[in-house]
C-alpha cells in the first residue's frame, strides 16, 4: 500500500549563498578579510581573479609546507607539494578529520561561548567525512556499495540519455551561460536520480550546495547563522523523503532507501543519517558541476588540445583526469594535527591545523611535466589528487568521472565546438574552486 502523502516542509530558495554574502560585505566594508602574509592562499581573491599560480609555485620551490602564522582563519599549515599531501593523509590517525579535532575545512569550530550566544549546540552536522577510524569505515561502507562499477553501470544509461538530450536542446549561434544551462542542470539531474529526489526542487540541491560549501560565507557570524537555518531547513526536507522511503514496501534502488534499508544504519543516529546525506549532495554537486565548466574552459584556451579531441575521440577517458587535474574542484582540505610530528623536516605540533592544497600538487612540478599545460594524452595524468588520497579519498570519484566521461563522449558524437564568448565569473571562494559563470557559444566541428 502506498503511503500517505508526506507533505515537504516549507524550504526557502533565496537569496544564494553569493547574494547574500555580497550584500554583506556591501554593507559591512570594515568586515573584509585582511590578508597580510604573502603566502596566505586562504585569500578568496586569488581564486577569484586566477591568480593563484606563481604564489603557489613560489610556494612550493620553497619547500612542500609552510607555516603560515596568520590569517582570517587563524594560524595554519599549507601544505602545498604533492608528496607531502599523500604522505599526510596516509596517516589519518595523526591527521584527524573529525569535527571534535576541528573538521575537513580551514574553518574555526565555534567556541562554546559562540554556540551559547547562538543558542545551540553545534553547527557540525555528523557526516564520515568528519569522522576518524574506526566509527568513518563503517558509515563510509553504507553507501560505498552504490558506487562500485556495477553500480554504475546501472546508472550509464540514465545519464547519457539525460546529458544527450540536455545537448540537443542547447541554442546555436547565441551566447547563453554554460553553468547555469548545463553544469548545474546535468549535476542536480544526476543527484535527483541518484537520491529519487523529486524532480521539480532539484535546483534547491544547488542552493543548499552552495550555502555550505562556502568558507568565507560560514566565518561571518551573521551569515553562519542563516547559513545554518537554511541547513536545517534542508534537513526537514531530506527528513520528509526519509519518512516516505522508510514506508515503501519494495525498498528503491535510490541511495536513500538503500541508506535506510542498510544493516549499518541500524547503528547510524539520525543525525548522522542526515548528515551523510547532505555530505553527498554538497560532495558531488560543485565538485562535478566546476569539472563540467572546467572543461569548456581549458579546451577553449588550448586550441590545439581541442583539435585532438575533436579528432581523436579515444583520448576522453585520460582526457577526464587531465581535466580534473587542471581544474581541481576542491582546493583544499583540512586535517588537525593530534601528535606532535616530523614532515620532511618541519615538526608539526599537535593541535595544529594542516591544510592540504590540492590544487597547488595537481601543479607540483615534481610529478607533473610541464603543469600549467593542458595535456590530454599526458601519461600521468591519473596522479592527480583532485579526489583525495588514503582513507577519505572520495567516494563518489567513479561516478564523477563517468558523468564527464559522458559528457565529453556525447558532445564528441553531436559534434559539439564550444567557445568562450561572454563574461567569465569565478568563484570566490577558497574551499570550492570553479565558475560561477561561464558564457559560451556552441558550433559544430
Ligand atoms: C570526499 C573531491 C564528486 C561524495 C572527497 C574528497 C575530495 C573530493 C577532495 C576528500 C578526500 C580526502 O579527504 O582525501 C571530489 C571531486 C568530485 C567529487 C573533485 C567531482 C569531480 C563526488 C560525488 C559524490 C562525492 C559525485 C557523491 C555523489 C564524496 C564523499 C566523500 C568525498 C561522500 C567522503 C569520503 C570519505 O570521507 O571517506 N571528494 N568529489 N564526491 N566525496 Fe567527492
Amino acid at each position: 500500500m502506498a503511503p500517505a502523502a508526506v507533505t515537504r516542509p516549507e524550504v526557502r530558495s533565496e537569496p544564494t549563498a553569493y547574494d547574500a554574502l555580497k550584500k554583506h560585505f556591501e554593507e559591512y566594508p570594515e568586515q573584509r578579510f585582511e590578508h597580510p602574509h604573502k603566502w596566505d592562499v586562504s585569500r578568496s581573491d586569488i581564486y577569484a581573479e586566477n591568480t593563484w599560480h606563481p604564489i603557489f609555485r613560489e610556494m612550493r620551490e620553497a619547500g612542500p609546507l609552510h607555516f603560515i602564522p596568520e590569517s582570517p582563519f587563524g594560524p595554519y599549515w599549507a601544505v602545498v607539494g604533492h608528496k607531502a599531501i599523500q604522505h599526510i593523509e596516509a596517516l589519518p590517525d595523526v591527521f584527524s578529520s573529525s569535527w571534535e579535532h576541528g573538521g575537513i575545512t580551514i574553518l574555526n569550530r565555534l567556541t562554546e561561548e559562540e554556540l551559547a550566544e547562538a543558542g545551540e549546540d553545534s553547527r557540525e552536522l555528523p557526516m564520515f567525512i568528519a569522522m576518524d577510524r574506526p566509527q568513518h569505515t563503517g558509515q563510509r561502507r553504507t553507501v560505498a556499495p552504490k558506487f562500485t562499477p556495477s553500480g554504475m553501470a546501472e546508472m550509464e544509461g540514465e545519464i547519457r540519455q539525460r546529458t544527450g538530450e540536455l545537448l540537443d536542446t542547447l541554442p546555436r549561434g547565441e551566447v547563453f551561460d554554460w553553468v547555469d544551462k548545463v553544469s548545474i542542470e546535468l549535476t542536480t539531474g544526476m543527484l535527483a536520480i541518484l537520491f529519487g529526489f523529486p524532480w521539480e526542487d532539484r535546483r534547491l540541491l544547488t542552493f543548499w550546495s552552495d550555502w555550505s560549501g562556502d568558507t568565507e560565507l560560514a566565518s561571518v557570524r551573521a551569515l553562519d547563522k542563516v547559513r545554518w537555518e537554511i541547513l536545517k531547513e534542508m534537513g526537514a526536507y531530506f527528513q520528509s523523503l526519509w519518512v516516505e522511503r522508510t514506508h515503501d514496501k519494495e525498498p528503491g534502488d535510490d541511495l536513500i532507501s538503500m541508506m535506510i534499508h542498510s544493516e549499518a544504519m541500524n547503528q547510524m543516529r539520525p543525525e548522522e543519517f542526515m548528515g551523510n546525506l547532505v555530505l553527498l549532495i554538497v560532495g558531488g554537486n560543485d565538485t562535478t558541476r566546476n569539472s563540467m565548466s572546467g572543461f569548456v574552459y581549458q579546451l577553449d584556451k588550448n586550441p590545439d588540445q581541442r583539435k585532438l579531441f575533436e579528432q581523436n575521440p579515444d583520448v576522453i577517458p585520460n582526457a577526464v583526469q587531465e581535466m580534473l587535474r587542471m581544474q581541481t574542484p576542491l582546493a583544499h582540505m583540512r586535517r588537525t594535527c593530534t601528535e606532535d610530528t616530523e614532515v620532511f623536516g618541519q615538526t608539526i605540533k599537535k593541535g595544529d591545523k594542516v591544510v592540504l592544497w590540492y590544487l597547488s600538487a595537481n601543479r607540483d612540478e615534481e610529478v607533473f611535466e610541464n603543469p600549467d599545460k593542458l595535456d590530454l594524452t599526458r601519461e600521468n595524468a591519473r596522479r592527480h589528487i583532485a579526489f583525495g588520497y588514503g582513507i577519505h579519498r572520495c567516494v563518489g570519484a567513479r561516478l564523477a568521472e563517468l558523468q564527464l566521461r559522458i559528457l565529453l563522449e556525447e558532445m564528441h558524437k553531436r559534434r559539439i565546438r564550444v567557445h568562450v564568448a561572454g563574461d567569465i565569473e569565478r568563484v570566490r571562494a577558497n574551499f570550492v574552486h570553479g565558475f560561477r559563470k561561464l558564457e559560451v557559444e556552441v558550433t559544430e566541428f
